[in-house]
């Protein structure tokens, strides 16, 4: 088998490229990734003297592109991780978002098409699914009500490999996923944000109350979840991803502080996201009863080790926040830590 993985220099595709190559001996992995800000080869350079991985610089949009390296690496199926993922910059600026997300996803679907795969992944989120009140989980079938341009665009990302399916038997699979966490994460998400900001005794930014859900998956059972449905899930289908693990972002945050011994003073109100969805939790049901999927990693196991990461790869984390992302965390926090409403976690008011 030789899959073609998009976005296989990012969080979750790098993970994922790792996993197949010591899950599947003789399996090949060709990795097409157009290395914007947040791909990076240095999260591969374990496997790039592997014989059965490739990687080839493109972007999804490019379908001439996208063809030939189907055609001439012979790759049986397509796993597309490649997008923007951070809501936050979807908010600052929507349109990379549309353009790869939406307008690449679907030049790539045009691709598998014009070349014929027996299968095409499309890596989802349960995102798409908006936000739940204090009750109930998201099933698969449960409204689209995306509240993000990056989940809009990943929704209709979704829609339009479904549609594929539908009218012109495209053989597509989509997945949810719910928040990863894990090694290689950019540090732009709540997680190796929290980690990185309170090694270095800065403040940690906590938007509005604190209180907003997120159900976390540790990055390697997702990918367990991602190669049980490349190999077996039944097209046309949606498989939701998850392990059951619903926290506060104020109950993650405290965790994190605790591991790493340092004062929860370090915790600070910001002020809120817009369209902030309020609480997810998604059931993955399906994916259990039909594929036999467990997770495996319990969140104390999975964060601590994903905390030991960041501590033993702290120049990989350190050249990221020294380069351009720099830029991005000043517009996004240094008014918002310094100026009106950051409150420390127990002040008044
Ligand atoms: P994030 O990691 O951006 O993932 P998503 O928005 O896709 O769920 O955010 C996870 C949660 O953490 C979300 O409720 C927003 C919140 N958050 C903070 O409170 N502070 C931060 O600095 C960041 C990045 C996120």
């Amino acid at each position: 088998m030789k899959i073609l993985v998009t976005g296989g220099a990012g969080f979750i595709g790098s993970n994922f490229v790792r996993h197949v190559l010591r899950e599947k001996t003789d399996w090949e992995v060709v990795n097409y990734d157009v290395l914007t800000y947040a791909g990076n080869l240095e999260n591969l350079q374990d496997v790039e003297e592997d014989p059965r991985y490739t990687f080839v610089k493109g972007d999804i949009a490019d379908r001439k592109t996208v063809v030939e390296v189907l055609r001439s690496e012979r790759c049986d199926r397509i796993i597309n991780f490649a997008a923007e993922t951070h809501v936050d910059r979807s908010i600052l600026d929507p349109g990379p978002f549309l353009r790869t997300n939406v307008e690449g996803t679907q030049s790539l679907l045009e691709a598998a098409r014009d070349v014929g795969v027996e299968r095409f992944i499309q890596v989802g989120t349960d995102e798409a699914y908006g936000s739940l009140g204090e009750e109930g989980y998201f099933v698969e079938d449960s409204p689209l009500q995306p509240s993000s341009p990056y989940s809009a665009s990943k929704t209709a990302a979704d829609l339009l490999a479904l549609a594929y399916h539908k009218t012109y038997r495209l053989p597509v699979v989509v997945t949810r996923g719910t928040n990863n966490y894990g090694p290689y994460q950019f540090p732009e998400k709540l997680i190796p944000l929290a980690i990185a900001n309170a090694m270095r005794d800065k403040p940690v930014p906590i938007y509005g109350d604190g209180l907003y859900r997120r159900d976390w998956i540790h990055v390697e059972d997702h990918c367990r979840g991602l190669l049980a449905i490349l190999e077996n899930g039944a097209i046309g289908e949606i498989y939701n991803i998850g392990a059951d693990c619903e926290k506060t972002n104020l109950d993650v945050i405290r965790t994190i502080l605790k591991t790493l011994g340092k004062p929860e003073s370090l915790m600070r109100h910001v002020e809120d996201r817009p369209g902030h969805d309020r609480r997810y939790a998604t059931q993955a049901a399906k994916l259990r009863s039909e594929l036999g999927f467990e997770p495996e990693w319990s969140f104390d196991r999975g964060i601590s080790e994903t905390i030991r990461w960041y501590q033993e790869h702290r120049s990989w984390w350190e050249r990221i926040i020294q380069g351009d992302y720099r830029r991005y965390y000043d517009d996004q926090y240094k008014g918002r830590l310094e100026g009106g409403g950051a409150r420390r976690e127990g002040d008044a008011g």
